[in-house]
């Protein structure tokens, strides 16, 4: 029994999970990650971008919010609406504690059943992407919901660093039973910026920005605190994140 338990554990922790189940778990302690690289710089990517958008009367779909981590954010651009939706329920019922008026919706695939056509002016989609394996789909639902003059916010993992062996993870601190203390992975589709450029350009809308932010100096620091310097060295010089701002 004790080898088949060892054995399971093994292959607990080598396992990628799957979106739905590692947030169910995550949707815990997401908002209050301490040093998370990539939550700061998401954070500052996404400021930039919403300072060149003018949120009057504008109707904002935010696809996979989780927790509505950025709605303060947005809200603080007074826009007239945000829409957010989620395939985790456990993340979208922490966007309604904050926010108790939230309109969110739980995905049960891709499609956009609540929205009608041309009906939000901004889709904002940050670090959600990579969950996703089939971007075909999900853009032709996005060209349906949203109207001939809009914009589109898109940031996430850099490529290049999931190519190279980055992953999504998180630390599991809350007493969650049998996952107490362990990292977990979360699985990651690697989709190419320029691929998601051009089925966006496909449908329209052209790159008015694109930032990328890579692993140097600046960022040596969020790895010192978490004691992982051997990971800095192995991945300086990549770029971990990217932000894709598009309008048409
Ligand atoms: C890293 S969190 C980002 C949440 C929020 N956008 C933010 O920036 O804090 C990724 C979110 O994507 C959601 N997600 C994963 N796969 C999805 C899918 N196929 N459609 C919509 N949301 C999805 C997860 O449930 C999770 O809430």
């Amino acid at each position: 029994m004790e080898i088949i338990s060892k054995i399971k554990r093994i292959f607990q922790r080598q396992k990628d999970w799957s979106a739905r189940e590692a947030y169910k778990i995550w949707s815990e302690t997401y908002d209050s990650e301490q040093d998370n690289l990539i939550l700061f710089y998401d954070n500052i990517i996404l400021k930039e971008f919403l300072s060149k958008i003018n949120f009057k009367e504008k109707t904002i779909l935010d696809y996979g919010c989780g927790t509505g981590r950025n709605w303060q954010e947005i809200f603080n651009h007074n826009p007239g609406k945000i829409i957010g939706c989620d395939i985790s329920p456990e993340m979208l019922s922490k966007v309604k504690i904050k926010f108790p008026n939230a309109e969110t919706h739980l995905l049960q695939n891709e499609k956009l059943t609540f929205l009608a056509d041309k009906s939000c002016d901004i889709i904002i989609s940050t670090l959600v992407i990579a969950h996703i394996k089939n971007l075909n789909n999900l853009f032709r639902e996005w060209n349906r919901v949203i109207r001939d003059k809009s914009e589109i916010i898109i940031t996430d993992l850099h490529p290049q660093i999931l190519e190279n062996g980055g992953s999504r993870s998180f630390h599991v601190v809350t007493n969650s039973g049998s996952y107490n203390d362990k990292t977990v992975t979360i699985k990651n589709f690697i989709h190419k910026i320029n691929k998601i450029e051009k089925l966006l350009h496909q449908s329209g809308f052209r790159t008015s920005d694109l930032i990328e932010k890579k692993i140097d100096e600046d960022v040596k620091l969020f790895y010192e605190k978490k004691n992982a310097i051997g990971v800095y060295e192995r991945f300086k010089g990549l770029p971990f994140i990217y932000g894709l701002y598009l309008t048409r």
